[in-house]
């Protein structure tokens, strides 16, 4: 892996390298693997892991969906896969620790949940993975971007993130990081042609040699070369790299706590409230998921989306609203950051 650890390791040039230094394939560094979404990451270690049969892994209950169906395809291969269930927004290190067995292979969690906004002690739960020898698996798309990672001196394994949230690209668009130990260890699943030919000129692209010398390379993902993606979420990263991750992280939390004192000051809008009060404050990400009070109860999702007056969102059918709709702020805070 070439490079200074550190450097190599920080979270900015994790992503830059995915997308920046992605296209250069001499100088790419070779720990990082260019995907289209944090799915990517998941599937490529799930298929790519040599299983035993007997082995566990071992994931959130309410966690996002895409940091569990991807392990199920493991289960044929005598893999259980196993829920923990958190007492509170989110897992805590004692509670991972109570919960890994012999077999238990590898942990997998969301930074940030998706759900509460709450943010998991990354650095005392891959320790307790680490102590145990288990693979640690970190999702960081709800975080990202608006939050700093001393993944540096970070005990994890592999991270994976989608592009198309705090880091501002479009849908579409991830990268995942292996360690290279991990890395080294998986089987070979893809033989992509333009992974295979990467630096070798056209006069060779008849030449079926099979390379063993790509690095994270062997496991991009195919089509790499989306131009209306690649190069609008390029000019993302390059901009919150200027922006700087600190200057950042502290305007979100500025704009979260001015969006708190205003929900809190009588709109109807009521930030949704952590049963678990010992649950630190300084573990609200930049996510503060809130519900529309009619009655003294949550108002129902088309009611919300109507007072809101924005137009409907939805994937998949996870969210619906009504069509139309007058725009209005929810509510206004600050003007974006500016260089
Ligand atoms: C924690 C988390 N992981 C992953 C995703 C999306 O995964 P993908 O990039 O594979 O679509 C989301 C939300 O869309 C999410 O909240």
């Amino acid at each position: 892996m070439p490079g200074n650890r550190r450097q190599e390791r920080s979270p900015p040039t994790l992503a830059r390298s995915a997308t920046a230094s992605g296209s250069t394939p001499r100088t790419r560094d070779r720990s990082r693997g260019w995907g289209n979404s944090a799915s990517y990451g998941l599937d490529l270690l799930a298929n790519g892991i040599r299983w035993r049969s007997g082995d566990e892994v071992l994931l959130v209950d309410g966690d996002f969906p895409a940091d569990v169906h991807p392990w199920r395809v493991a289960e044929p291969q005598g893999v259980t896969v196993r829920l923990l269930r958190p007492a509170g927004p989110v897992v805590q290190p004692e509670e991972l620790a109570g919960e890994l067995r012999g077999r238990t292979r590898l942990f997998c969690t969301s930074w940030v949940s998706s759900f509460n906004g709450h943010a998991a002690d990354t650095r005392a739960l891959g320790q307790v993975c680490r102590d145990a020898g288990v693979t640690f698996v970190l999702n960081l798309s709800q975080a990202l971007g608006a939050r700093r990672l001393e993944i540096a001196s970070l005990p994890v394994d592999a991270v994976t993130c989608c592009g198309y949230k705090w880091l501002c690209g479009p849908y579409g668009t991830g990268f995942c990081w292996l360690d290279p130990r991990l890395r080294e260890s998986l089987a070979e699943r893809h033989a992509y042609w333009l992974a295979m030919h990467a630096g070798r000129g056209f006069d060779r692209i008849r030449d079926y040699t099979r390379r063993h010398d790509l690095g994270a390379r062997a496991w991009d993902v195919f089509c790499p070369a989306s131009f209306f993606n690649v190069m609008p979420w390029l000019a993302a990263i390059e901009y919150l790299l200027q922006a700087g991750g600190e200057r950042i992280e502290r305007h979100d939390q500025e704009l979260v706590g001015l969006l708190l004192e205003r929900l809190r000051r009588g709109d109807p809008w009521r930030p949704a409230r952590c049963r678990h009060r010992r649950f630190p404050a300084r573990r609200q990400s930049a996510l503060l998921p809130a519900s529309l009070q009619h009655g003294g109860r949550a108002a129902p999702r088309g009611r919300v989306a109507r007072r809101a007056g924005q137009p409907p969102l939805s994937r998949g059918g996870a969210f619906g609203g009504p069509a139309g709709g007058r725009r209005r702020p929810f509510p206004a805070a600050r003007p974006p950051l500016r260089r």
